[in-house]
Order: C-alpha cells, then sequence, then structure tokens
C-alpha cells in the first residue's frame, strides 16, 4: 500500500521518499506503481511524459533519515504494534518537530501509536483502501490526542490526492474493518463448517449483494496475515467472542497461504 500511496501523492504534485528496509521492496513498489500509471497511459488518461515526470517525483531510500524534511509521513509497515511503534519513535527521532506523523494502519490505536512520540497532537490515522489509485476512501481517524489543526491539514491533503476523508475515532477497527472483516471471517467460517464452496460464497456475495469481489478473494487480495492480525484487534480490543478470528484463517496463516501475494490462499494465483 505504500507504493500506491507514494503514486497518488506523486501524481498529485508532492515530491516523495518512499523509504522501505531493503531494496528489493522499493524495487517492487516501483514495478507496482509503473504497471499502475502504464495502464492510464494505455486507456489515454496520462501522456507517457506525464507518467515520467510522476515517477521521477518519486525518490527511493532505505535511509529512514532521508524523511528529515517531509512535512507528512504516512507509515504502511507491516500490522504489528511492536514494529509500528518502533518506526513511530524513530519517526519522531528524525523528522521536524511540527511533521505530522501520519499511520495507515488498518486497525491499530492511533492513541497508542501517539503515545511513543513526543507529538501525539500531530498523530493521526490516514486509512487508504487497497488498490489506493482506485479507491475514493482515506478514513481519518483522531487518537485520543489528535489536534484539530492536524485533522484539518490531514483532510486538506487527502483532498488534494483525489480523496474522500471520513472521519472515525479511534477504536479497534475503526469503521472500516469493524464493518468489513466480520463478513470477511464469517464467510471463511462458512468455508470451514462446508456450508459452501468459496466459488459459491463469493458468487452469493458478488451477484446478490453486488460486491465487486466475494469475500473470499478480498481476503487474498488483502493479505490473510492482515486479515488475521485484524480479527486479533478486534478480539482484543472488545474482549467480544463475536470476533473470534476462524480456524481456518489461522491455519492458512500458519501454513504461509498469505493470498495473492504468495500465490496461495482460498484461491491459486
Ligand atoms: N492501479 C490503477 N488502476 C487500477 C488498479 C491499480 N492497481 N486496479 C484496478 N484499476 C482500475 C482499472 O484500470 C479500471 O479502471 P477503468 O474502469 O477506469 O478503466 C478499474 O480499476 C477496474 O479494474 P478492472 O476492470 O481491472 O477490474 P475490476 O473491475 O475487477 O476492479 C477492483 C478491480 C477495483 C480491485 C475491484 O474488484 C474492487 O473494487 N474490489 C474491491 C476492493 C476493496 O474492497 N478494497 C478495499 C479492501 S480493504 C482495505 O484496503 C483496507 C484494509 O484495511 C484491509
Amino acid at each position: 500500500m505504500g507504493a500506491g500511496i507514494a503514486q497518488v501523492a506523486a501524481r498529485a504534485g508532492y515530491d516523495v521518499v518512499m523509504r522501505d528496509v531493503a531494496q528489493e521492496f522499493l524495487a517492487r513498489g516501483m514495478t507496482a506503481i509503473d504497471k499502475s500509471l502504464q495502464r492510464d497511459v494505455d486507456k489515454d488518461r496520462l501522456s507517457t511524459d506525464e507518467k515520467g515526470a510522476i515517477l521521477a517525483r518519486i525518490r527511493t531510500t532505505t535511509d529512514v533519515g532521508a524523511v528529515s524534511d517531509a512535512f507528512i509521513v504516512v507509515e504502511a509497515a507491516t500490522e504489528d504494534l511492536k514494529i509500528k511503534g518502533e518506526v513511530f519513535r524513530t519517526l519522531d527521532e528524525v523528522t521536524q518537530p511540527d511533521a505530522i506523523l501520519a499511520s495507515n494502519t488498518s486497525s491499530i490505536s492511533i492513541t497508542k501509536l501517539g503515545a511513543v512520540t513526543r507529538r501525539p497532537d500531530k498523530v493521526i490515522g490516514m486509512h487508504f483502501m487497497n488498490p489506493v489509485p482506485v479507491m475514493k476512501l482515506v478514513e481519518v481517524i483522531r487518537g485520543a490526542a489528535t489536534s484539530d489543526e492536524t485533522h484539518r491539514r490531514t483532510r486538506a491533503l487527502a483532498e488534494k490526492l483525489g480523496k474522500m476523508p471520513l472521519e472515525c475515532q479511534d477504536s479497534p477497527g475503526f469503521i472500516s474493518n469493524r464493518v468489513l472483516m466480520p463478513m470477511i471471517n464469517e464467510a471463511i467460517c462458512a468455508l470451514y463448517e462446508g456450508v459452501a464452496t468459496r466459488e459459491s460464497i463469493d458468487g452469493i456475495m458478488r451477484l446478490g449483494m453486488n460486491h465487486p469481489m466475494g469475500p473470499l478473494a478480498l481476503a487474498d487480495f488483502i493479505g490473510l496475515d492482515v486479515c488475521l492480525a485484524i480479527m486479533n484487534v478486534l478480539h482484543d480490543g472488545f474482549g467480544d467472542s463475536k470476533y473470534r478470528p476462524c480456524p481456518l484463517l489461522k491455519r492458512y496463516v500458519d501454513a504461509g497461504w498469505l493470498g495473492k501475494k504468495t500465490g496461495r490462499g482460498f484461491y491459486e494465483y
């Protein structure tokens, strides 16, 4: 998702530093951006020169210090509180004191991320949806200490990126995943119990509810490890057994069948 966020920011005219822990992830990100922009070139919605200019606005690096002049950093690390906490601690050290530190987390507490920094008023959730260049929503999440000014600047940025910011408070799974993920988990439970085949479950939701993808295909698209991490956040956060992750989801993650990104999930890719 980091690559998608870098792409929409560069397309909106911003100079972007895309930072990752290893060169191979950066190369993969740039390939995805190239491919995504090429779709628009092929459809005559973007010229080759414009595409080149967008790509030229994205600088890749493994050095976290390279973001020191950014007015905003959007973190999109693995969905793990420990990892994100470390990233926020580091960003707090290396960025300017007035920079906004935003997280693309799908469910982790913005209040907790803010608390590891010396600027919790400037920490906010900026939750993009996949595929980032296509989906209009940015869920904007206010932590306990997020200031009105940070909220205003973040909303304005989301609009400049061509997105629709919609606000919610900091609560497990926010709105998007509190509603989406139990539906996906329930579809996995139905598969686990042998109620229907994967094709039937997905077909019923696509044709019956007009969803663009069935819940199992969507889980593969999101990543089964991410789905499990979100269910765990809901389960721990609410302490309610209705959020218990389906054992089949756990088994797939244990097997390394994480969906599209590993070539196998509920479907084969
Ligand atoms: N980059 C740029 N454009 C893309 C793209 C990409 N990566 N992927 C698709 N598109 C564009 C296509 O070019 C096409 O554009 P036009 O119609 O303007 O020509 C359009 O999107 C539709 O694409 P396709 O025809 O190739 O395929 P599709 O109709 O099956 O749509 C989809 C693909 C947009 C992914 C659609 O299936 C969809 O909306 N799926 C649901 C996605 C969803 O629910 N996302 C949210 C997941 S939850 C999340 O992200 C947050 C979380 O915390 C877990």
